[in-house]
């Protein structure tokens, strides 16, 4: 896949002086430039572990918001850095790979969306926060992993919904809400990676474990875990859960977690179709410690939008928010 030799370091990375210890020096820049790093759980263990913040979608949207540091560095995906820029707009928020996109929120072009949601005029549009500007511009309201359920249970009753762009998540909150709910089509290469065929030869193996699955998983996969979560959520199941043992679900990066707050516990990654990688996000990894530190240095790559486009998705992220206190 064209996107793994995006991880090549780039010519930037190379000119790093070796004696340096990146890990003083991103302290270092921190403090001088009064600087704090998020990280979601999907990273590198190592830029996990420098983090002053580590969260769920929703946790490190909320974590940007109330942020008073100058300098926000968002280690995660494109549309985690964009939004932390429409919540706090007067802070300079880098994201040290711009490459690192996601491939639900680019299987949601807005044009298309538009003309989707222009056939359905009278659905009140709920997007995951997984997406674009462009198309939180155009939503009612945004959700996360965390939230969907609660969200979509504040709509009246009476009123059609749209959902987009995550079909599995919608699913799911579909059935947990018991709303009918139209779906765009878009899913996550990392989620629908999981064999149903290999996780049943592995709980065959391991018959104590007990399956723990983020809700981007398609609904067959789904209906084989024992506990259904955002990324926090399997976190707080597992390390507070009697059980000894975990299949999980998600992308590999949260077993760092895992395994540093349960250490006593085992923790398995769900097997991915092929022989590949595949439960890794490639967009996550992009971010490097390497690109961490050049990024504090030189104060980019820096997200910017325009203030229209940032009023307008402003408007349905502030709704999620108020809606999930
Ligand atoms: P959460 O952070 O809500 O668990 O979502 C996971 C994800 O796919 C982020 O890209
Ligand atoms: Fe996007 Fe999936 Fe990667 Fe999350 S794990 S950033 S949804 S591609």
């Amino acid at each position: 896949m064209a996107i793994i030799s995006l991880k090549k370091p780039t010519a930037q990375a190379n000119s790093i002086d070796p004696s340096l210890d990146l890990h003083k020096e991103i302290e270092r820049l921190k403090k001088q430039k009064n600087a704090v790093i998020l990280a979601h759980y999907y990273q590198e263990s190592e830029i996990q572990d420098l983090a002053d913040f580590i969260g769920d979608s929703l946790e490190l949207a909320k974590a940007a918001q109330k942020s008073q540091a100058d300098l926000i560095l968002f280690a995660g995906v494109h549309f985690m850095a964009e939004g932390a820029k429409i919540l706090n707009p007067s802070r300079k928020v880098l994201l040290p790979d711009l490459r690192a996109g996601c491939s639900l929120s680019d299987s949601c072009p807005p044009l298309a969306f538009e003309r989707f949601r222009k056939l359905h005029p009278d659905h009140f549009v709920v997007s995951y926060i997984n997406c674009s500007a462009a198309i939180k511009a155009q939503s009612d309201v945004i959700c996360t992993s965390s939230n969907a359920v609660k969200i979509v249970n504040r709509i009246p009753k009476d009123k059609p919904i749209l959902f987009a762009p995550d079909r599995n998540l919608g699913a799911y909150v579909a059935k947990q809400t018991g709303r009918e709910m139209l779906l765009w089509q878009g899913t996550c290469m990392v989620h629908e990676t999981f064999s149903e065929k290999k996780l049943t030869e592995l709980k065959l193996r391991y018959p104590e474990a007990e399956v723990i699955a983020h809700p981007e998983c398609e609904p067959t996969l789904l209906k084989m875990a024992d506990y259904i979560g955002s990324t926090s959520a399997l976190l707080k199941y597992s390390v507070e859960s009697t059980k000894k043992q975990f299949i999980v679900a998600t992308e590999e990066g949260i077993l760092h977690q895992m395994r540093k707050r349960a250490p006593d516990k085992e923790f398995i990654p769900a097997p991915p179709n092929g022989n590949c990688a595949c439960n890794e996000c490639p967009f996550m990894k992009l971010n490097t410690i390497e690109k961490v530190y050049l990024a504090l240095r030189d104060e980019k790559p820096e997200i910017t939008m325009s203030d229209e486009m940032r009023t307008r998705a402003l408007k349905p992220l502030e709704r999620m928010l108020e809606w999930s206190q």
